[in-house]
């Protein structure tokens, strides 16, 4: 099939979905830059890949930081959103600073990154920002009060967004996925159970944001909400 080749901004390229959207798209032909704090970690060089250190968790540098971006890649027509982390708690646990830290990252910097490219993507004839949300976005949970709060407040800006940018060619989509089998549970007391029905797969949402990104550009994806088929959480002793 042919495809228009476009240059896609993503964060969080070094792992779990980001890394999977990054290579999807490479495979495809398209030019990825892709985002880490780290980009030592990108190891393998791909003649379309571009690699940028940015740590969206500092919210203090990050507008200096983006201007230098858009300048760098003036053909930047798409941005997909995966940089962000998972952290569970009542919410006594959490201290002020990890509570301002966690929606700094999840929410606040998703904001400022599309403040900052928002006018130059209006004036391409085709652009996308494809922000990944979760199923904590569509449901409150236990432990949840924080990571839930960051990703309904990640939901409400896209709904409100995609208003906004109704009259332009930009085009605002929110995935929503259950529990994808990535390093985002390395750190956390539960992960997805054994069964390869219990977790999505990073390629499974990978493939949503090709579909996206593929489709007639006159039509919206508003939302695409993804699931496993037998969720089953696992919890770690
Ligand atoms: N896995 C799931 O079950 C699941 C389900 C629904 C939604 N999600 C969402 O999907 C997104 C990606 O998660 P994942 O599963 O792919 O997790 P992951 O494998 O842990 O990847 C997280 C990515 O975020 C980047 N990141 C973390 N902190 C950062 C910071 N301060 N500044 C810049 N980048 C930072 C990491 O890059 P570096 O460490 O290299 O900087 C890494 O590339 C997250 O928004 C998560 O909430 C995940």
């Amino acid at each position: 099939m042919h495809t228009i080749k476009r240059t896609v901004l993503v964060t969080g390229a070094s792992s779990g979905i980001g890394r999977a959207i990054a290579r999807k798209l490479l495979q495809q032909g398209h030019r990825v830059i892709g985002t880490t704090r780290d980009s030592d970690k990108f190891i393998h060089p791909h003649p379309l890949f571009s690699p940028v250190q940015l740590d969206l968790g500092g919210l203090k540098n990050l507008p200096a930081q983006l201007r230098g971006l858009e300048q760098q890649f003036p053909a930047m027509d798409a941005v997909i959103f995966c940089a962000g982390k998972g952290q569970f708690g009542s919410l006594e646990e959490f201290s002020y600073a990890q509570i301002e830290s966690l929606m700094a990252l999840n929410f606040t910097s998703q904001v400022f990154l599309t403040r900052a490219l928002l006018p130059a993507l209006k004036r391409k004839p085709r652009s996308d920002l494809i922000y990944i949300g979760s199923e904590a976005a569509l449901k409150g949970s236990r432990k949840g009060a924080l990571y839930c709060a960051s990703k309904f407040a990640l939901r409400g800006f896209t709904q409100a967004l995609r208003e906004e940018c109704s009259k332009s060619n930009v085009r605002v989509c929110l995935i929503n996925p259950g529990m994808v089998g990535t390093p985002f549970f390395d750190g956390l007391a539960f992960s997805p159970g054994d069964d390869g029905s219990n977790a999505l797969e990073p390629d499974d949402v990978a493939e949503a944001v090709i579909y996206v990104l593929n489709s007639r550009a006159q039509m919206v994806v508003d939302e695409i909400n993804l699931n496993p088929l037998n969720k089953v959480v696992k919890f770690k002793k």
